[in-house]
């Protein structure tokens, strides 16, 4: 891993940049442990049996989950990223969830400035709603591994699985984000669509992550069972939907940790939130503990936009 370098980064409130030690944790995002590790392992494996082929992300906000995907780049590959950075929504729901997840945080040079911490040169980009990408620029079957992590629109997300479905080579390999959260129905209706009417097989399932292949799923279940999960600490499942096998992992909790760590539940929400939100978390629990300890009461609010 290459020495951290000074990188612009917006600071939590302002959006201005401000010169500090960038890790890759440190990147804001919403890519957590074990969809690095998942990635990190298919991606490793493909290149050791001689899978080679393009990656391509769509979503990429400031680059955190786009800096692990470019250490898998072997001579010859690519990798493109999609996102709309600081360009307009195509549509007024998608403006909506960008003005409410992303718009404080977001540019395509803060973006750049965290990839060029870790790469010497940036992927391709392209700056623009996913749905240009219907156009077939990212040639077929050119890719190996797809990331899904843009809009959460049902539409939208329909039309990103179309274009990782023609863009993924033989036993390619697509990961979408949020399939399964409470605020992004949109997401698992058109990943579940795809399973039960496209041809998609299923192969892994993580908290945040849907991973699956329109290739040979048991192959990659295969490639996944290679690594001793268990011995790292997570729990490894296995569930049947409609007769087809998918494994399921997650980080093991250790009966007691939730007593022995009082604050690992807050913990977890402010991982698993948007940074905005998180930010309005954090000032919320302070109030509460000012309040505690009698201090004078400050303004708070919250919002999922912070
Ligand atoms: C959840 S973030 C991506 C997170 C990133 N992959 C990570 O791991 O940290 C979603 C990103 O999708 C972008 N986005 C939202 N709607 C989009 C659209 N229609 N086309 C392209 N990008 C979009 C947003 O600008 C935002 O950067």
């Amino acid at each position: 891993m290459p020495a951290p370098l000074e990188a612009a980064v917006p600071t939590a409130d302002t959006g201005t940049a401000r010169p500090q030690q960038l890790t890759r944790d440190g990147i804001p995002g919403w890519f957590f442990k074990v969809d690095q590790e998942a990635f990190a392992h298919f991606l490793t494996e493909q290149s050791a049996a001689g899978h080679t082929g393009d990656i391509l992300e769509l979503g990429t906000y400031l680059g955190r989950s786009a800096v692990l995907l470019g250490d898998h780049l072997r001579p010859g590959e690519q990798l493109t990223v999609c996102d709309l950075f600081d360009s307009e929504a195509g549509d007024a729901d998608n403006a909506a969830e960008m003005t409410m997840s992303y718009r404080k945080t977001l540019t395509r040079s803060a973006f750049e400035a965290n990839y060029l911490t870790f790469h010497p040169r940036l992927p391709v980009i392209v700056q623009a709603p996913t749905s240009v990408l219907a156009d077939r620029r990212i040639p077929d079957g050119s890719c190996r591994f797809v990331h899904i992590d843009a809009s959460h629109l049902y539409e939208h997300v329909a039309g990103d699985i179309e274009v990782a479905r023609a863009a993924l080579g033989e036993n390619g390999l697509v990961a979408l984000d949020d399939y399964r959260s409470e605020h992004t129905p949109g997401v698992s209706a058109a990943v579940w669509q795809a399973v039960f009417t496209g041809g998609l097989r299923p192969v892994l399932l993580t908290p945040m992550k849907f991973y699956g292949t329109w290739g040979d799923a048991e192959e990659l279940q295969r490639v996944l069972l290679g690594r001793d999960w268990r011995a790292g600490g997570y729990t490894v499942d296995e569930d049947a939907i409609a007769g087809a096998r998918v494994v399921r992992l997650k980080y093991a909790v250790k009966p007691g940790a939730a007593q022995a760590h009082r604050s690992a539940p807050r913990r977890l929400a402010l991982d698993l939130l948007p940074p905005v939100a998180t930010r309005a978390t954090r000032r919320l629990l302070q109030a509460l503990r000012d309040r505690r300890a009698g201090r004078p009461a400050v303004r708070t609010g919250w919002s999922r936009a912070g």
